[in-house]
């Protein structure tokens, strides 16, 4: 008996953490615009363009698109100091946004995946997980 219930047990773990690590990426992107919308839209806007000269665009960004983990940990611990966007220099702060992992990896995917941008990678908490200041 108490065999069996351990069994089902670790069967429920690695059913809960194999559901956990593959929400559709449908589902990320579709959580991920929520947080799009409550934290990021204010600087980046509706379109992703940004404004010129003070805040970025995340739209068709070569930073975003080429500096995935960079753009992870800018999200997750705050980016600051120059950096060059589609060839426009960039020397703003942006606040550490409070997101837990999850949510980071959810408007990753948001981002990614919009305004014609579009990626192979899907990010995972795991991944951010990973990134550290
Ligand atoms: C208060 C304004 C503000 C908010 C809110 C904000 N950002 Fe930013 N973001 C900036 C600024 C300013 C920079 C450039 C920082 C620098 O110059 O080092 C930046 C840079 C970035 C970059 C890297 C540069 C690029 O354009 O590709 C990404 C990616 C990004 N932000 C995503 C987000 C996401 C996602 C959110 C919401 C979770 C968010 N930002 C919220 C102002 C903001």
């Amino acid at each position: 008996m108490k065999l069996l219930s351990l069994i089902f047990g670790l069967f429920l773990f690695f059913k809960i953490s194999w559901l956990h690590q593959n929400k559709p990426l449908e589902e990320s992107i579709a959580d991920g615009e929520e947080i799009y919308q409550d934290f990021c839209v204010q600087c980046h806007l509706d379109s992703g363009e940004g404004v010129s000269g003070v805040f970025p665009p995340l739209a068709d960004s070569d930073y975003l698109l080429n500096n995935i983990d960079l753009s992870i940990k800018g999200i997750k611990y705050g980016l600051n100091g120059p950096i060059e966007v589609n060839g426009e220099t960039y020397d703003g702060v942006m606040q550490n946004q409070g997101l837990e992992e999850e949510e980071v990896a959810d408007v990753m995917n948001y981002i990614l995946n919009n305004w014609g941008n579009s990626s192979k990678q899907i990010i995972t908490p795991q991944r951010v997980s990973q990134i550290h200041e």
